[in-house]
């Protein structure tokens, strides 16, 4: 029987590694392994001012408990692995130190599912190592968030993180600070067709080109596809029409152009599009206005162009939700013309029409009551994706974006 000997091996092995030994209040002894702890070390020395966090943590899953480390328990062998590291606004003591960077040592944690790091790298340089990620990770949630010195490009073996659900590469206003962007190039990894469980994608406000790789048509469970404000330069991707499950699509900004595609309409649990900002062409499908849980839809600031085809229970339901705006080429029917549904859609009736078309101005005149009781809905609007928190502030031409992100720290 060789397997004796090599228990008993096993077991010096794993004894030689225990570290912190201790009993919780059943008595059972809990562990945590010596690479794993002096791992979460090393990467809070690179993240933290603080030098002496190790010696103030010692024990970060028990009885030294940091507010961004959470820990969960391995049943056999009973021992502790960091499954969670987060850095943000609500956890400001110690603060990010000005040459905070992604320890290497981050390999050391195998059990970390969640790695959050929000307004974090705002001085120095700092990329995503390629060497990170693989098929070894077992990150589920990964959130770089408003860290204005994080550029460069998404590197490929992302897409082998085959654990992942949710992947947050973005910019978003935090309260009480200057809202900062995250500073990603180049295009999206071909490889992030293969992320078969990411359930939320939202790169939005870098400075990602397209086009962006079909194969994202793979990703079967995605819900919430989020690139606002990025210099996509394609038409609308045709992937989208495909994902079964999405819930919130948003390509603001993203200098789309061409049609907006039929297949959108294939999108049955779509309850909020934005395709606003770009300069998308043609009608706009009626059947989008048949989309049984659509309740928001931004298709403002575009090229659209002939008679709004939405069917008028839909327009009626959206209200201000809906916004089409600032397309020069769109009319509506007399027939809804002349209803109060048209005064928040600021279109004219269309010139073929029959009847005198009126002033929406003096409509507005005549019937002041009634814009006061439609703006309930615009805290509604405004609550359409937290991504879209910063647009307003956020009005720098791409250019200056860029000049921005790459001139600010070199
Ligand atoms: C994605 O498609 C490209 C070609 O468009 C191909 O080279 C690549 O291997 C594909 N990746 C995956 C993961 O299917
Ligand atoms: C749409 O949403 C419902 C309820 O959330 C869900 O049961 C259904 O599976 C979804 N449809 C698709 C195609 O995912
Ligand atoms: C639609 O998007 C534009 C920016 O392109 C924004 O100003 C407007 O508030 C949005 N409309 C709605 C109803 O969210
Ligand atoms: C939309 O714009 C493209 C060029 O970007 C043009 O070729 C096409 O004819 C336009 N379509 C419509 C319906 O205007
Ligand atoms: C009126 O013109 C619009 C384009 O301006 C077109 O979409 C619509 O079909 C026309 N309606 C009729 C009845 O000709
Ligand atoms: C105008 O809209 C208000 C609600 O916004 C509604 O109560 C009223 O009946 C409408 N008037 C007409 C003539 O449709
Ligand atoms: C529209 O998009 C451009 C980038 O394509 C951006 O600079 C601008 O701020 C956006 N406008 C609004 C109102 O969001």
């Amino acid at each position: 029987m060789g397997s004796v000997p090599l228990l008993l091996v096993g077991l010096l092995a794993l004894a030689s590694y225990l570290f912190a030994l201790h009993s919780n209040s059943d008595g059972i002894e809990m562990v945590m392994e010596e690479d794993e702890l002096f791992g979460l070390f090393e990467v809070m020395g690179g993240l933290l001012e603080d030098p002496g966090w190790a010696q103030a943590h010692p024990q970060p899953c028990t009885d030294t408990p940091w507010p961004g480390v959470q820990c969960e328990i391995s049943h056999d062998p009973p021992i502790f692995h960091v499954t969670k590291i987060h850095i943000g606004p609500d956890v400001l003591s110690p603060p990010c130190k000005s040459s905070a960077h992604l320890s290497e040592s981050l390999l050391k944690l195998p059990f970390l599912k969640t790695l959050s790091i929000i307004n974090c790298f705002v001085t120095s340089p700092v990329t995503l190592p390629t060497t990170l990620f693989g098929t070894f990770s077992s990150l589920e949630h990964l959130a770089l968030q408003s860290n204005p010195t994080l550029y460069g490009e998404i590197p490929q073996s992302l897409g082998e993180v085959a654990s992942l659900r949710v992947l947050k590469l973005v910019t978003e206003q935090l309260t009480g600070t200057n809202p900062q962007t995250n500073c990603l190039i180049g295009r999206m990894p071909q490889d992030f067709g293969k992320l078969k469980r990411l359930v939320l994608l939202d790169l939005s406000h870098n400075f990602i080109n397209g086009p962006i790789p079909e194969n994202l048509s793979d990703l079967e469970v995605l819900e919430y596809l989020l690139i606002d404000d990025n210099p996509i330069k394609t038409g609308v991707p045709l992937f989208v029409g495909h994902l079964k499950k999405l819930t919130l699509v948003s390509f603001s900004g993203c200098g789309l152009d061409g049609p907006i595609p039929n297949s959108l309409t294939l999108l049955k649990n779509l309850t909020a599009l934005a395709l606003d900002n770009n300069s998308l062409n043609g009608s706009i499908p009626s059947n989008l206005g048949s989309l049984p849980n659509l309740d928001q839809l931004n298709l403002s600031h575009n090229k659209l162009s002939g008679m709004l085809q939405l069917p008028e229970d839909f327009i009626e339901r959206l209200g201000k939700r809906l916004d089409v705006k600032g397309n020069t080429g769109l009319c509506i029917s007399n027939q809804i013309y002349h209803k109060n549904i048209s005064l928040y859609l600021e279109l004219p009736a269309c010139l073929n029409s029959t009847i005198e078309p009126r002033n929406g101005n003096s409509l507005a005149d005549e019937t002041p009551e009634d814009n006061e009781g439609l703006k309930p809905h615009i805290g509604r609007v405004s609550s359409i994706s937290a991504s879209r928190l910063g647009r307003e502030v956020f009005s720098f031409s791409l250019v200056v974006k860029f000049v921005f992100c790459f001139l600010e720290f070199f």
